[in-house]
């Protein structure tokens, strides 16, 4: 049962992509094990739970405001439960005010209501399972990209083109600035190319074959050989460098020149717009791109801890096509 002022969510359903692994490979450095952890278990500190998105419902209450039965949507362990202490409970949701949660970002310790909630419809759970988070870099990445005027850039180059943040991203950036180039593993060129969001798509073995123009380079691969590929053949026409997300697991934020977080360009947009003006136009932005996702995915629906973990060591080891997003029914 719940103390006084705690809430027990049980796990619904929860999704798994590159992201939730990078999310584990900068555990430490940006503090994502610090979310779920694991020593009240038992467990020693060698042990890490990372975070994952999904639904969660209310199965006990002692806070009035929260009631049982209501569904909400944010960051969860991969558990069967998770016991949280509700604050600035409004019709959209309420934060987790637990401690150990206090200073770690907060866009993360935000469950959303499906009541409140303007971009929920539930035929399209899976969708905000897997692209929700995504999206929303996608968009605050696409916005800053042109609140800098493109970086005075003819092409933009996004590595992990297949990706659903890259693939999001583009589709936000489409038409309104640069060519935009997509770098992909030679085997995801054709997926990626079919996805129609990019004027070229080009394989990590032919960087050689990019035009010789103004370029901007977003990084989700953060693999350090197709940076220092791109950097011997732009030289210094490779005018910003910008890490992303590092699907190939090594850190890029040191090799790159900047890096761009979306909590960051988040909250001057909630200054500029005020938080309902950001809301209105993520859900916007949401409903044009949910609509294209879904011709872009085929939803896989697993069931359990053991399916968790072995579509987690599917994805840590590249293996899940393009196409296939990954749910989990606990
Ligand atoms: N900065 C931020 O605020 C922010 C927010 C959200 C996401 N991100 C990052 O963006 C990246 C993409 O996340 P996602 O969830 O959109 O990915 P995803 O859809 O699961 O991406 C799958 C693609 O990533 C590449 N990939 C996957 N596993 C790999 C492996 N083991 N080794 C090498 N490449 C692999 C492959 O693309 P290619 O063949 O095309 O390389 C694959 O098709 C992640 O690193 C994520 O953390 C950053």
């Amino acid at each position: 049962m719940p103390e006084e002022g705690e809430v027990v969510l049980k796990i619904d359903r929860v999704g798994l992509t590159a992201n939730n692994i990078t999310y584990a490979v900068l555990g430490e450095q940006m503090r994502y094990w610090e979310f779920f952890p694991p020593e009240p278990r038992g467990l020693t500190a060698d042990w890490g739970l990372p975070p994952l998105w999904g639904f969660a419902e209310v199965v006990a209450s002692a806070v009035p405001e929260v009631k049982t039965g209501e569904r909400v949507y944010g960051y969860l362990p991969p558990a069967s439960h998770l016991v949280v202490r509700p604050d600035r409970i409004d019709d959209t949701g309420f934060r987790d005010a637990s401690a150990h949660r206090a200073d770690l970002p907060s866009p993360y310790n935000v469950y959303r209501s499906t009541k409140g909630d303007p971009v929920y419809r539930p035929e399209q759970e899976d969708l905000l399972i897997l692209f929700r988070p995504l999206f929303y870099t996608s968009f605050m990445l696409a916005d800053q990209v042109a609140d800098s005027d493109f970086y005075g850039a003819e092409a933009l180059v996004l590595s992990s083109a297949s990706s659903k943040t890259a693939y999001a991203a583009a589709l936000e950036l489409q038409g309104r600035g640069p060519r935009l180039i997509g770098l992909t593993s030679p085997g995801n060129v054709a997926f990626t190319r079919s996805l129609g969001c990019y004027d070229e798509v080009v394989s990590y073995d032919d960087i050689g074959a990019l035009a010789n123009v103004p370029t901007g380079y977003l990084d989700l691969s953060g693999a350090p050989a197709t940076r220092a590929a791109l950097r011997a053949h732009l030289g210094d026409r490779l005018v910003r460098d910008v890490a992303v997300g590092l699907t190939s697991q090594v850190p890029n934020a040191a090799a790159a020149g900047e890096v761009f977080f979306a909590p960051v360009q988040m909250r001057k947009r909630r200054q500029d717009w005020g938080r309902d003006g950001l809301e209105q136009r993520f859900a916007e932005a949401w409903q044009r791109f949910a609509g294209v996702a879904s011709g872009l995915i085929d939803i896989s629906v697993g069931e359990g801890p053991e399916e968790l973990s072995r579509v987690w060591l599917e994805v840590l080891d590249g293996r899940t096509p393009p196409r296939v997003g990954h749910i989990i029914r606990m």
